[in-house]
């Protein structure tokens, strides 16, 4: 089922038409969907029966406190970057025993709150980070279960800032380094050092790149038991790449040109599974996007439009500082009338009010016709949204909203002026 669908002309979040939102709370809106957070939970979850498998959701997507909550409530673990993650990460009831701490350059500080609060795993980078790990796990009489991140020189395929397995890239050990890495870690007091760990990349939409990370994983785990070192978890990452290319369609919209649609979540896992049970370890993944991407919408106003011969702008309230990702990766996301009143497209610059040429939504993108005051929504944006969000221009962050069935929820409130100041 589509959680964000239109009922008719009109654009609903669950049984809530979102114009009465951005009404009520004014724009720019996140506004997320329960149900479809709790779907993409379960499509991951699903074929995931074994005890020992666990989702741990990545905290980065979308670390709104009443989506944790939800999530810690379903059962997920989280995977987390940093010692702010980890505070919300506990706060919201995930439990210590399925937490993993990622991250290629976590401060002391951070290990030792990790430490206290018993985590269940540390990925780690490097070697100076193993020995850190190792020493503060003996300064606190403490035993700190550890992977290691290794890098696999898979391409996967994704935009180059988001693609993280490749030689290049600054994260994990390099493949040919991790049996030595390995071999040391094993030596040092205070570590158990019990999994490996691979993040290729985000936003992957072929599952080619998962199968080869999985050989390469269960081939590791292979040559490690033959040195004696004995692994009992795989942690696989993230990276379940979602559909921003006619994420809604409706015969008065325009049919985007562009990438087809990435297999469902249930199959990415599906496919990488036998390859990874038949080590015998536990299996943990760290989605993050596939989550909460297209569980939220960002609305916004048309506040002008104009034509200048070359091109026809769209002015609206939202700005990159409110959703970075177009300025940032150039990243597409389609933008829909919250109110169908006109069959005819026309191409237009979406852009924001901020002082800059990146400050963009699309660029020549075919679009309903528009005027001033009208509503937009820019869909899928529940990933790597409002995480992004910025005072840039000392522009206020959005409020966001969670829609239940006819159930709204300010899960945040929109920060205010004074709060600039402070
Ligand atoms: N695990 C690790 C170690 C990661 O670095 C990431 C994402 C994830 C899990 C979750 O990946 P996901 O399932 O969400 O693809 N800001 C960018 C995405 C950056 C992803 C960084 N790492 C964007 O807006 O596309």
């Amino acid at each position: 089922m589509q959680f964000i669908h239109y009922r008719d002309k009109e654009l609903y979040c669950e049984d809530v038409p979102l114009a009465d939102l951005a009404e009520e709370f004014g724009t720019p809106l996140y506004v997320y969907t329960k149900g479809q957070i709790l779907e993409n939970l379960r499509a991951i979850q699903a074929p995931l029966q074994e005890p020992d498998h666990i989702v741990c959701y990545a905290l980065k997507a979308n670390s709104n406190p009443a989506i944790l909550q939800l999530l810690a409530a379903e059962g997920a673990g989280a995977d987390v970057v940093s010692a702010g993650e980890l505070y919300l990460a506990l706060e919201s009831g995930f439990p210590p025993d399925k937490i993993v701490f990622a991250g290629v350059g976590k401060r002391e500080d951070e290990i030792e709150y990790g430490l206290q609060n018993d985590i269940f795993s540390f990925n780690a980078e490097s070697v100076q980070e193993l020995q850190l790990i190792s020493l503060v796990a003996m300064r606190l009489g403490k035993k700190a279960r550890v992977a290691l991140r290794v890098n696999p020189d898979i391409d996967a395929q994704s935009h180059p800032y988001i693609t993280t397995g490749l030689k290049e890239n600054k994260f994990g050990i390099s493949a040919h380094e991790a049996l030595e890495a390995f071999r040391y870690a094993a030596t040092l007091p205070s570590l158990e050092v019990s999994g490996v760990h691979t993040h290729i990349g985000s936003q992957i939409t072929r599952i080619e790149p998962f199968l080869d990370a999985a050989k390469f994983l269960a081939d590791l785990v292979s040559r490690l038991r033959e040195a004696g070192i004995a692994i009992q978890h795989i942690d696989v990452g993230g990276g379940f790449g979602v559909q921003y290319v006619n994420a809604i369609t409706h015969e008065g919209l325009p049919l985007e040109l562009g990438d087809s649609a990435p297999p469902p979540l249930s199959q990415f896992i599906e496919q990488v599974l036998p390859t990874l049970q038949a080590t015998g370890c536990s299996i943990w993944f760290e989605p993050g996007r596939s989550i909460v991407a297209n569980a939220g919408v960002l609305l916004t106003r048309v506040l002008y439009t104009k034509e200048n011969g070359v091109k026809k702008f769209v002015i609206v309230d939202g700005g990159m500082n409110d959703l970075l990702r177009p300025a940032l990766y150039h990243a597409y996301h389609q933008i829909v009338p919250v109110k169908i009143e006109t069959y005819e497209h026309e191409k237009v610059d979406v852009v924001g009010p901020i002082c800059e040429t990146g400050d963009f939504f699309a660029r020549d993108r075919l679009l309903s016709k528009t005027k001033r005051n009208d509503l937009l929504a820019v869909l899928t944006t529940g990933a790597y949204g409002f995480v992004n969000a910025s005072n840039y221009n000392a522009r206020p962050k959005p409020a966001e909203i969670l829609v239940n069935g006819e159930k709204v929820r300010v899960v945040r409130e929109r920060q205010t002026l004074e709060q600039l100041f402070s």
